[in-house]
């Protein structure tokens, strides 16, 4: 039988399936029945930056002010009111971290800088393996750079690196124009990890009503392409581990990841779509295309497909756009 074992940011998993940051995390049973059906780790749901301030102001008030910086806000993502502050977050993830021996990663969901970061530390104290950094405004006042909105990811990262000595994994958002100047930067600022990448969900407009509708969706077996082309192209060019997220669906999905070079990938909505027991489905699958391949371990393909590694680099930039177009009737 194929050995499923790999290490993200130095903490080892038995296998590379991480369960993403997100409500599967709100209660312990369910935590400790991802680990009984064979998660490799866990990250629970963030701590959002807007926790932290909630106290200080209104929920009126609140709504107003982030709205004009993150739609995100306005989102399913937006924890509930009853998700409460940052105390009840900390003692939640003590006592999800003692509740099983899988390896617990934090999550913090940032849209600006700012003191919040003490409470890193605070996460550190709770015994989690490595803290997950979700950073994301949207890029909207014209009069603001997207180097100033990079700056202020970087120094979110330094601040947090001289507050914890645990592991760091930056999940980042699929839209900067230089995707691995990005990562160089992190690289230098003490990061372990990048996260590629996000979703974030976009909000519809409602013909009927003429208004905003922001709702849940699924993401799509395709949308594993973005993250996918990054991770190929970063793949032997950055010292930091590479973590797939967003659209791994199957068993083979996760082969795809680690042919173009993923250490490991994250999963949320497959877990939602088909509930938690299709995590063995999904570990039963790969395992399987590993033994019809003749592969024992990750090692042994690994960055295969990266662009590094294939015959063809430009196929992972733009060579074959053109041809591609042409040859649609
Ligand atoms: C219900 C739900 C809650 C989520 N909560 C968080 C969160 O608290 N923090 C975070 O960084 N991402 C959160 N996410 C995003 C997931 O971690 C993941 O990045 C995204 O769903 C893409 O992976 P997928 O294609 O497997 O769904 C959430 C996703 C879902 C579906």
């Amino acid at each position: 039988m194929a050995d499923l074992s790999t290490t993200y940011m130095g903490v080892s998993l038995k296998n590379p399936i991480v369960v993403a940051a997100s409500s599967i995390s709100n209660s312990v049973e369910k935590v400790k029945r991802a680990g009984e059906l064979g998660a490799g780790a866990l990250v629970i749901r963030s701590l959002f930056e807007e926790q932290i301030h909630f106290d200080e102001m209104t929920m009126a008030d609140f709504m107003e002010r982030a709205a004009n910086i993150s739609p995100e806000i306005h989102s399913s993502f937006y924890p509930p009111v009853d998700a409460g502050g940052p105390r009840e977050h900390m003692m939640w993830v003590e006592k999800t971290r003692h509740a099983v021996s899988m390896p617990i990663f934090a999550s913090i969901n940032a849209i600006s800088p700012g003191a919040w970061i003490n409470y890193a530390k605070q996460l550190q104290e709770t015994g989690i393996d490595g803290l997950e950094i979700n950073y994301y405004a949207v890029a909207a006042d014209p009069d603001k750079p997207g180097s100033e909105m990079e700056k202020e990811l970087f120094d979110i990262v330094e601040a947090v690196r001289a507050e914890v000595s645990i592991p760091i994994a930056i999940k980042l958002s699929a839209y900067y124009t230089s995707t691995p100047n990005v990562v160089r930067e992190l690289e230098k600022r003490g990061a372990n990890a990048v996260i590629l990448f996000n979703r974030f969900l976009q909000p519809d407009i409602d013909v009927e009503s003429e208004d905003i509708v922001n709702q849940m969706t699924w993401s799509f077996s395709h949308d594993m392409r973005v993250p996918l082309r990054w991770i190929a192209l970063l793949y032997g060019r950055t010292n930091l581990d590479l973590i797939l997220n967003t659209g791994v669906k199957t068993g083979r999905d996760v082969a795809k990841a680690i042919l173009a070079g993923a250490q490991a990938v994250q999963v949320a909505a497959p877990l939602f779509e088909n509930g938690l027991p299709y995590l063995s489905a999904m570990l039963l699958d790969l395992e399987s295309w590993m033994d019809e391949k003749g592969y024992r371990s990750l090692e042994e393909y690994r960055g295969k497909v990266s662009q590094k590694n294939v015959a063809d680099p430009f196929g992972f930039e733009r060579a074959q756009y053109m041809k591609l177009l042409m040859s649609q009737e």
